[in-house]
């Protein structure tokens, strides 16, 4: 089959189009044909060899972590999906990986069945950014109806999950981006918009009972101010 592969971390020049074997499962695994794989920040920081835990995967080594497809062959001990399925998810991590190649492995809590309404390249944008944005407001956050959330960087991969979930949810959301995104989040529900470049959020929005911050410097150090103890 063909992947993608990292030969060195040096950064995304690194990368090339390579034949490699094909993945056959192991017991507790099942083999994806990939339709779509999904890229996001962790792949170039490895790619880059910027993140020194996953320095020492082996090279040459297939990048990617989510990825959305057909389900080609399942392991002896897997019973929740069968050859045809259509199912995303996010594969491995730390370390892992393999999405961008034509077949990945993954194990049967690593997936889930790919919503109908999403196509393949759709859903394999969803898995990780969705995963952070999920902890970010549900686990470490305990987000409930009725709170107020700020969204830094809201329409980003994480931001735009985020703003959905806790619209969802009944939050009161309000979101921080540029000016060319608002209408998109309004859309998405966000119920007030902060231009970054133009505002400081911190004129322009009440007390919040929780901030999600993918931006990070001084930002968040201006979101504690404005965060409800
Ligand atoms: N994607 C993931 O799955 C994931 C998972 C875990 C952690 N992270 C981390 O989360 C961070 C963001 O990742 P992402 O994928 O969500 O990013 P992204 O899709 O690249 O979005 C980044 C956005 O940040 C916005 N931004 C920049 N400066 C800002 C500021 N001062 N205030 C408000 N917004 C600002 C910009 O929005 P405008 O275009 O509107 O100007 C930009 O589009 C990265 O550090 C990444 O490593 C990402």
């Amino acid at each position: 089959m063909k992947a993608i592969q990292l030969q060195e971390t040096s950064g995304i020049d690194a990368l090339s189009y390579e034949e490699v074997p094909r993945p056959e499962p192991e017991e507790n695994e099942l083999v994806i044909r990939a339709h779509a794989a999904g890229v996001n920040p962790l792949d170039w920081l490895i790619c880059r060899g910027v993140l020194p835990h996953l320095r020492d995967t082996e090279l040459p080594w297939t990048p990617g972590w989510d990825v959305s497809g057909i389900v080609e062959a399942v392991g002896s001990g897997v019973s929740e999906f069968a050859t045809g399925d259509a199912v995303c998810g996010m594969a491995r991590l730390p370390g892992g990986g393999g999405a961008y190649a034509e077949y990945i492995t993954v194990t049967t809590d690593e997936i889930t069945a790919k919503p109908s309404s999403l196509s393949h390249l759709e859903a394999a944008g969803m898995p990780m950014a969705g995963q952070t944005a999920f902890h970010a407001l549900y686990e470490a956050g305990n987000l409930s109806q009725g709170q107020d959330v700020l969204v830094h960087a809201a329409a980003g991969g994480v931001g735009h999950m985020a703003v959905q979930f806790a619209a969802n949810t009944g939050a009161h959301v309000v979101g921080t981006a540029s000016e060319r995104n608002e209408a998109f989040l309004r859309d998405i529900g966000v119920d007030e918009f902060v231009n970054y470049r133009k505002e400081q959020f911190e004129d322009e929005v009440n007390e919040v009972d929780l901030v999600v911050d993918t931006v990070g410097g001084d930002v968040l150090e201006r979101s504690v101010k404005i965060a409800r103890p």
